[in-house]
């Protein structure tokens, strides 16, 4: 029998840097790549559009089933997220859509909507793959697993740093509050909860650069024996 695609998940709270981390792993391996919550985000940003509340969950549930979601890379070799045929990149990496895409993440249904749409991303050389419940729930039988963490006030100064590139006018102060709340939200739904995959290797990246959290994850990678069959 052949192995399965190998995956490597790699979930964790906001700011711990998983997205920048993810996409550089995948490409030092040659792997595809899947920002999980860009998709709970691409749901926020459409319900956004078509002015939904948030506390109505049939409608964002017809939302999710709805909503097309694509990505593609730049000339620029950028990945670039479409949202019903609009590039939404920019507007999915504001603090609403942020916010948006954590109240919706909550509702059990629209997690079970976008379940195979993870699945899929599952292909040939192997998929590496960012998020809460990476390791949990969307793959658990991924042979290589890790959980990133920093503490809450690098990870506000990190996304303080980022807004402030980008001439958004932010407090720290305003930034450690909405961070905890979105970590004590994620973490106390009932429903795929942000917790560690069983066997996940853990990486506490505070104080750390960008390289040496990308070495400790890739040493995370190794061939496992493989099992032979009689
Ligand atoms: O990772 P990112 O900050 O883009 O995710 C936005 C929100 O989407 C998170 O706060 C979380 O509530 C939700 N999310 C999730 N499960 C995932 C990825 C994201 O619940 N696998």
């Amino acid at each position: 029998m052949s192995d399965p695609i190998p995956v490597l998940t790699i979930d964790g709270p906001s700011g711990s840097g998983k997205g920048t981390i993810s996409r550089l792993v995948a490409q030092r391996l040659g792997w595809h790549y899947l920002d999980s919550g860009a998709l709970y985000r691409a749901v926020g940003v459409a319900a956004g559009w078509a002015d939904l509340d948030l506390d109505d969950a049939g409608a964002l549930v017809r939302c999710t089933f709805d909503t097309e979601i694509g990505f593609r890379e730049s000339d620029a070799g950028e990945l670039r997220v479409l949202v019903n045929g609009h590039d939404a990149t920019d507007e999915l990496r504001t603090e609403t859509a942020g916010a948006a895409a954590s109240a919706i993440a909550a509702i059990p249904e629209v997690r079970a909507a976008l379940k195979d749409r993870q699945r899929a991303f599952r292909r040939p050389p192997g998929l590496v793959t960012d998020g809460r419940d990476m390791g949990t729930v969307i793959f658990p039988d991924a042979p290589y697993k890790v959980f990133l963490t920093a503490s809450a006030a690098e990870r506000a100064e990190r996304r303080y740093k980022q807004l402030k590139d980008k001439g958004v006018s932010v407090t720290m102060d305003g930034l450690l509050r909405e961070i905890l709340a979105r970590d004590a939200r994620d973490a106390s739904r009932t429903v795929a909860p942000l917790r560690p995959a069983e066997g996940a290797v853990h990486i506490d990246t505070t104080g750390l650069d960008i390289d040496a959290v990308v070495e400790r994850v890739l040493a995370a990678v190794v061939p496992r024996p493989r099992t032979s069959v009689a």
